[in-house]
């Protein structure tokens, strides 16, 4: 399996454009410093592309936290990947429990968002978790093949990390045991070995992960690093799970 960790900081509606900024001065300042670790920031639209500009001459790559399913049109409000492309942005994260909570995403939209992105060769972050607190692998089983419904392989080898987050575990401090969360990884890198004979996809755990139990996480076989909300708000505390 992979030995390089990822580490993606979900900051979703929280830091400014000054805020944002600031981290990332920072950041890039011990940038040279983080060996075998990919970093990927998803800051608020509205930051991505000084964002971008920002890292430049590092490593660290910068994600959106949504977008929409066509590249041009009539869609108020909405940001296409095609426009995410054209500034640089390398990933997009997808599936998000807060974009199925409160924007009624369903695997369907989500599958439509993936083929978009495929066409503007961006990276996917996908998400998928169950939404009730036992762990339901036919749950995330039946997102994995509704959100990849028709997506070339080839693409998936290249371009995608999975997030597993159970939903109960994101924002409320209550975390998953690690050695469950491994068993559900495994689980779910069992799908991608019969399924595409892949076993060496990216899977990550996400919910209330902070600095005081990321260790557990990143020394489990089956997880290749953590998606990180609240904690990464804090560049300290960042700081220190990536430590
Ligand atoms: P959390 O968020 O770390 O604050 O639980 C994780 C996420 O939303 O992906």
């Amino acid at each position: 399996m992979n030995s390089e960790k990822i580490f993606i900081a979900n900051w979703k509606m929280n830091k400014n454009f000054n805020e944002s900024l600031e981290f990332v001065k920072e950041l890039k300042l011990i940038s040279s410093k983080i060996k075998n670790k990919r970093i990927i920031i998803c800051p608020s639209y509205i930051c991505i592309r000084e964002i971008i500009k920002e890292l430049l001459d590092t490593n660290i790559e910068i994600g959106a936290q949504n977008c929409f399913w066509e590249n041009i049109g009539n869609y108020t409000g909405e940001i296409s990947p095609k426009m995410l492309k054209s500034i640089g942005v390398n990933y997009v994260l997808l599936g998000h429990s807060e974009r199925k909570r409160y924007f009624q995403e369903n695997n369907n939209i989500i599958n439509k968002k993936i083929c978009a992105c495929l066409k503007n060769n961006l990276k996917i972050i996908l998400c998928i978790g169950e939404r009730n607190k036992n762990t339901n692998l036919a749950e995330i089983f039946s997102q994995l093949q509704e959100c990849l419904y028709n997506i070339n392989f080839e693409y998936i080898k290249n371009n995608f990390i999975i997030a597993y987050e159970p939903t109960w575990a994101i924002g409320t401090g209550l975390c998953m045991n690690p050695a469950e969360a491994n068993n559900v990884c495994g689980n779910i890198r069992d799908f991608f070995n019969k399924k595409y004979d892949y076993p060496d996809i990216n899977i990550l755990y996400g919910g209330s992960i902070n600095n005081t139990n990321s260790h557990e996480f990143l020394i489990q076989k089956n997880i290749n690093g953590v998606l990180i909300g609240n904690a990464s708000l804090d560049f300290t505390k960042f700081m220190e799970i990536l430590n």
